[in-house]
């Protein structure tokens, strides 16, 4: 193979210009199409900068191999860099200045026809996934990773220029909750005992305070046995880091400048204001703790208007301690109400009741209630709903909780639908005071909002100690979570550093002391010899990188995701292992039928 063993590639097919015009170059790299044209043939040759023209002439004999060449077979080229003449320039193209003459090429590697043509849309996300490493010649993958590696070197960059370490952290650990399921591995040598797979490094780079490393970051690996979504991968990587001797608005201070940077170097873009919401404000005006400012809805509260109105369904939720709120449409086209139907269907399954609306036309307030609610009441509540005098109220009455989510579903929905969101910018917000424990109906027990290291606020400390019930919802936590149009970019806190407040969190989790030891004793004990105050965050880099790319899927910025079952497709894992392998584990795997 001269080619690659005594003829070096000199440029990157995407990257010859006219100023190596007349040059010779040598280039290697896919045959993106070939096309016969009256004895000469035309190949698109491919590689990760992009494509460029080579045009070679069959009859001769260095060039012979042009017969043979079909898509995605992989050449090696020397060739002149000849200027397109004018006419044939192909301004789409960026090499569309240039051709390249072809003296010399060689088949470095023959290619069966692939399964699908690299870059059609249309083909399965099963078949792409399969065949990823097929999918990742396509351009679109490919910027997505580099933009990734743009992202992380930035980030690296700027954590090492505020005095940051990179530490690793170990795979094969123990368990870290983060509100997931482990991923256990199984020890040979200590038959019966597993590891888990961090859920993130949440302990250890506490550990790593305790331990005097001041400022640790690292771009962590985290494993979570959850239910996926687009957002959502069962392996995912972390922007982790760690600070001592810091309080919230440091950490808040220091993650907006490195925002900035990103922002700026990435995107060439300088970021706004950034606006801070309080947890209640959020739930109650936008129905979401990470709510998307680029939409113009907000929830408004209407309880204080119905209250003793005569409707019963609002009478009985309120007089039980729930609320009215509502949604205005800002959108001058009737709705019908066959669509109210299906948003009345997205948001029972939200666990609200109904949508009661108004509607208002020729001066007149419709709405399904007006039996019960006047003329003037209906017209006081679309003023403040809809205050610029069109558009549609759309209501719901609940818990304060469900309406939340019910609207806050509703929402996002409505800002979809009728094209309410500006994607042309980024807008983040830091919402901050979340409670620090919130109560799991299912479980019967509390959980914790964040994780169970996270410092409650000052003034709360003595209610989280007292572990009454009635005063541990009220708890709030020293937590922020950074907000980037709709997406949870980033979570942190003030971690607890008193072994008395950290036990007192266990204790309002439902750990007895002794599960606690089991869990945390390792943890507990270190606190108890000189911890410094401190604190931290944790960015989801594939959110990151999804958002900065402009893509809906963080799949697409990851090389060898995973499908929502959890499952490689390209590998086919899980798998089966042998049974030798079980024994020595000393496994032995259950019937599902029986189980
Ligand atoms: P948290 O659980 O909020 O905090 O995670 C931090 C960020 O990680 C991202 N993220 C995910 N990304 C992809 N797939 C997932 N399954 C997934 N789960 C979370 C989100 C989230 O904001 N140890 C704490 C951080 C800390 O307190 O310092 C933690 O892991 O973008």
């Amino acid at each position: 193979m001269a080619f690659v063993s005594e003829l070096k590639r000199t440029h990157y097919c995407g990257q010859v210009s006219l100023e190596q015009r007349d040059q010779t170059v040598i280039l290697m790299g896919w045959v993106n199409n070939r096309r016969d044209h009256g004895g000469l043939v035309f190949v698109d040759l491919r590689d990760r900068e992009g494509v460029v023209q080579v045009v070679l002439d069959p009859g001769k004999e260095k060039t012979a191999v042009a017969k043979k060449l079909r898509n995605e077979f992989v050449i090696g080229i020397k060739g002149k860099v000849l200027a397109r003449p004018d006419g044939m320039v192909n301004d789409k193209m960026k090499t569309g200045a240039i051709e390249i003459e072809v003296e010399e090429c060689e088949i470095l590697a023959e290619a069966e026809t692939p399964p699908f043509v690299i870059g059609d849309p249309n083909v399965s996300e099963a078949v792409r996934l399969k065949y990823r490493y097929l999918s990742l010649r396509n351009p679109e993958l490919q910027r997505c990773l580099k933009l990734r590696h743009e992202v992380t070197k930035v980030v690296r960059d700027a954590l090492t220029d505020e005095g940051f370490w990179e530490v690793e952290t170990p795979i094969l650990y123990k368990s870290t909750p983060e509100g997931a399921r482990d991923y256990l591995v199984p020890s040979r040598v200590n038959q019966g005992d597993f590891y888990a797979l961090p859920q993130s490094p949440q302990t250890l780079k506490q550990l790593l305070m305790v331990g005097g490393i001041d400022r640790y970051f690292q771009i962590a690996r985290c494993f979570r046995d959850e239910d996926l979504r687009a957002d959502r991968q069962p392996e995912f990587s972390q922007i982790d880091l760690e600070m001592t001797f810091v309080d919230e608005d440091d950490i808040r201070t220091l993650n907006e400048k490195l925002l900035r940077t990103i922002w700026k170097q990435v995107k060439g873009v300088d970021i706004e204001q950034i606006s801070t919401i309080d947890y209640n404000v959020a739930m109650a005006e936008y129905g979401s703790d990470k709510p998307d400012l680029r939409n113009p809805m907000k929830i408004v509260e209407c309880t204080d208007l119905v209250e003793g109105c005569g409707f019963k369904v609002f009478d009985s939720t309120i007089a039980n301690g729930g609320v009215v709120r509502a949604l205005g449409l800002p959108v001058k086209e009737t709705v019908s109400r066959s669509q109210i139907d299906k948003w009345m269907k997205v948001i029972k399954s939200d666990g609200a009741g109904g949508i009661v609306w108004i509607k208002k036309e020729n001066g007149e307030y419709l709405s399904p209630v007006n039996k019960f609610l006047s003329q003037e009441l209906l017209g006081s509540i679309y003023e403040r709903v809809c205050p610029e005098g069109y558009g549609t109220v759309l209501m719901v009455s609940d818990t304060a909780n469900i309406v939340s989510r019910s609207l806050g579903t509703l929402r996002g929905l409505l800002g979809q639908q009728f094209d309410l969101i500006d994607t042309s910018k980024d807008v983040f917000c830091w919402v901050v005071n979340f409670p620090l424990l919130d109560y799991d109906d299912k479980e019967n027990r509390w959980v914790a909002c964040h994780h169970p290291f996270t410092m409650p606020k000052e003034d709360h400390v003595e209610a989280l100690k007292s572990g009454d019930a009635s005063q541990l919802g009220k708890v709030q936590a020293k937590a922020y979570d950074l907000v980037c149009n709709g997406n949870e970019l980033a979570g942190g806190s003030i971690r607890i550093h008193n072994q008395e407040i950290q036990s007192a969190m266990f204790k309002a989790l439902g750990l007895t002391e002794e599960q606690a030891k089991q869990k945390f004793g390792y943890f507990v004990e270190a606190l108890t010899y000189g911890t410094p105050p401190h604190g931290g965050i944790a960015w989801g880099l594939d959110r990151l990188v999804m958002i900065l790319a402009g893509t809906d899927a963080i799949r697409d910025v990851i090389a060898y995701p995973k499908t929502a079952k959890a499952q490689c497709l390209m590998s086919e894992s899980p798998s089966k292992v042998d049974p030798h392998q079980l024994l020595e584990l000393g496994i032995k795997v259950l019937d599902k039928k029986n189980t």
